[in-house]
């Protein structure tokens, strides 16, 4: 059986989509089976951020309207050979809980781990999306919108009694918050009184693979945080990346003071 996890916010734009491809891709990397459903029914764009929507064939919708079998909507990733995407219709398109429960059961025993991009908000589409998922990752940028919208959401997940529900803290800037001008980690912990399972930083390669498709390599900050992110998920840790670390003693102040000048 697969443990599925829906990544979900309250505002939209904060990393849910970015998550689920770079959280996806390193379980992936470590050996798990992984599939990753879009289910932002036509807002969906999954398959782009993953650099996969040349190889779409088959979508959600058509395994829904039984014009071929889940499996055959799966893409394989083109690097991570354990790694798959069941991409999403453009048009939106209504998908019953009933119908999605069938996809959900015929694809489970193939794969660890089932990972659900959830439309932004509380409408529709974000519990036809809980209503199958073990566990919930709210995503969150360091901003008091996105933080009072992510208490919304946290408080109706709280009725779905899932087994763990974390925040992840996405877009995190460590030198404003070293110059106190962004909320740390510990501020969003203290006003979410929720678990955090991660702090990604903002890292200009995540906006630049959105657009090329793909999803982190190399040794970037980003690349590190989401790597302990994958090893949280697996292990149930909180580790959290520190994204203050470049920028505090006297080196940290003049990388501060270069940042503040681009
Ligand atoms: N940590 C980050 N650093 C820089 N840009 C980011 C980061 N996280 C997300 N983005 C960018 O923000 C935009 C929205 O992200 P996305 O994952 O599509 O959000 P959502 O799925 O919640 O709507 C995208 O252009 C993405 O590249
Ligand atoms: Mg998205």
């Amino acid at each position: 059986m697969a443990r599925k996890i829906v990544i979900t916010s309250g505002k939209g734009g904060v990393g849910k989509t970015t998550t689920v491809a770079n959280l996806g891709s390193f379980l992936a990397k470590f050996n798990y089976r992984v599939a990753l459903m879009d289910l932002d029914i036509g807002l969906n764009n999954l398959d782009v951020v993953m650099g996969l929507e040349n190889k779409v064939v088959y979508d959600l919708v058509d395994v829904v309207n039984n014009r071929c079998r889940a499996r055959q909507a799966l893409i394989q990733d083109a690097t991570i050979p354990s790694l798959y995407v069941m991409p999403s219709a453009h048009t939106n398109v209504k998908i019953t809980k009933e119908q999605l429960k069938v996809v959900i059961e015929n694809l489970d025993p193939y794969f660890d781990f089932i990972l659900f991009d959830c439309p932004a908000g509380i409408e529709e589409g974000f519990h036809r999306a809980v209503a199958f998922s073990d566990e919930a990752i709210v995503v969150v940028t360091p901003h008091i919108s996105s933080i009072r919208d992510a208490d919304k959401v946290l408080s109706i997940l709280s009725s779905y009694g899932l087994s763990d529900v974390n925040v992840l803290i996405n877009r995190v800037r460590g030198d404003l918050i070293v110059n106190k001008e962004m909320l740390s980690v510990e501020d969003i912990h203290y006003l979410l009184k929720s678990k955090i399972i991660g702090a990604i930083p903002e890292d200009d390669n995540i906006g630049t693979l959105s657009s090329l498709g793909g999803s982190l390599t190399g040794k970037g900050d980003a690349t590190r945080a989401f790597y302990l992110l994958a090893t949280n998920v697996i292990d149930g840790t909180h580790k959290i990346f520190d994204c203050t670390l470049n920028y505090r003693g006297i080196l940290g102040s003049v990388r501060r003071h270069l940042k503040k000048k681009v």
